[in-house]
């Protein structure tokens, strides 16, 4: 494919965080430089504070210098947020993430999940349920109840409240549906929309503005879901989606959810962008406290990360396959860490990611 604009130099901003952030952030950029280098393409990497990092060494989640460096980016290349470190902290190292996807116009969170031949063994589903899997959701990003007013805690115990609200507009909802009608033209034309359409007025809004939308996209077939009839069909029958589009809060639970098909969070990526800013990546795993430091973190969802960045932000999506190709080819034959049933470190997986890509067909 012809590049529409190709850029020789790709100004990164990267934001490792916490946890596990740092580790698989490092193995997503020795990917980048590798894909870009065999382009005669150039990296300039800047690298800034966010989550429990920034609060520790300067008392905020997302210092202004590091939205600024992000705003001013050719795109942003993310870790991982949070730990128990942080657990009481009164500002939290989420609401970093949140303001940055915000001050990014981020909107709509794109997360592909394909079960690669290989890894269906991982899987606690049958094989046979997994063949062929390869659903996009759509997450809407800067709304709900992630961004609701007012929010917290009130009042003394035994009488403490808390309030969470859900609010969309039917902009929010038009822009990010757009998303996955336009995504689903390009693939195999079926539109999942999820919501509790039963229950919530936001989710009948939600239906109605889909059904608004629907006649513009008349080689789209779109069917509603009830979210919680949903998490059950996504179990029993994977292979029936295509392109899912939903609110924040289910879509952060079903992707998870859906992760569990490969067998993991770790090789989950996602790509998150719609407004004036520059795209925002990062994997859709966390900072993974539990394996932070050991040096076995799953590099692939950040290296899949990479991938969506080529194919997005540098608009290679030659280079961005050589990636994808590279990865599968690694997931056939190994090395795999442990959460896939191997013993490699993160840089094992990730040296042979990078010498599978050199060995691939020359871009
Ligand atoms: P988590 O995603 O960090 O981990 C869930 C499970 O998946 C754990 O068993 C972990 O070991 C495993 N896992 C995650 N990434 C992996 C990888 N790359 N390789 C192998 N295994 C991997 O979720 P959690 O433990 O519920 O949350 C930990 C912290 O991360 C919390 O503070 C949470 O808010 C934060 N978080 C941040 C992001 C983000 O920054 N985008 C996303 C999710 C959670
Ligand atoms: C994700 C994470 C974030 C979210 C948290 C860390 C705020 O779980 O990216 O999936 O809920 O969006
Ligand atoms: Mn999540």
């Amino acid at each position: 494919m012809t590049p529409r604009r190709s850029l020789q130099t790709v100004r990164l901003a990267a934001l490792p965080g916490d946890g596990i952030g740092p580790e698989v952030t490092l193995a997503g950029l020795a990917v980048l430089e590798a894909a870009l280098g065999r382009a005669g393409m150039a990296l300039e990497v800047t690298t800034h504070l966010i989550g429990g990092a920034a609060l520790d060494a300067v008392g905020e989640p997302l210092p202004a210098a590091t939205l600024e460096a992000a705003q001013g980016a050719d795109a942003v290349l993310l870790g991982a947020v949070g730990g128990p470190r942080w657990d009481r902290a009164p500002v939290r190292p989420e609401a970093g993430l949140l303001a940055l996807r915000r001050g990014l116009g981020a909107f709509a969170n794109l997360r592909p999940v394909v079960v690669h031949p290989g890894l269906e063994a991982q899987s606690p589903l049958r094989p046979e349920r997994l063949v062929g899997v390869d659903i996009l959701f759509v997450r809407e990003l800067t709304g709900g109840a992630y961004f609701g007013r007012p929010s917290g805690v009130g009042g003394r115990a035994p009488n403490r409240r808390a309030v969470d609200t859900t609010e969309y507009g039917e902009a929010e909802i038009r822009r990010v549906v757009a998303v996955a009608f336009g995504a689903a033209a390009g693939r195999r034309g079926r539109v999942t929309s999820v919501d509790k359409a039963n229950v919530l007025a936001t989710s009948r809004l939600w239906r109605a503005v889909v059904d608004e939308v629907a006649p513009e996209h008349p080689e789209v077939a779109v069917e509603h879901c009830l979210v919680d009839s949903f998490a059950l069909r996504l179990l029993l029958e994977p292979q029936a989606f295509d392109v899912v589009v939903t609110e924040n809060l289910f879509g952060d639970i079903l992707t998870d959810e859906a992760a569990a098909l490969t067998g993991t969070l770790g090789t989950l990526p996602s790509a998150s962008g719609g407004g004036n800013g520059p795209w925002l990546f990062e994997p859709v795993h966390g900072s993974a406290p539990d394996l932070a430091g050991r040096g076995i973190a799953n590099p692939l969802g950040a290296i899949a990360t990479v991938a969506l960045l080529l194919r997005h932000a540098v608009e290679r999506s030659d280079l961005a396959t050589a990636v994808e190709a590279a990865i599968a080819e690694v997931i056939r034959g190994g090395p795999l860490t442990p959460d896939l049933g191997g013993s490699a470190t993160t840089e094992e997986v990730t040296a042979a990611v990078v010498a599978a890509m050199r060995a691939g067909a020359p871009a």
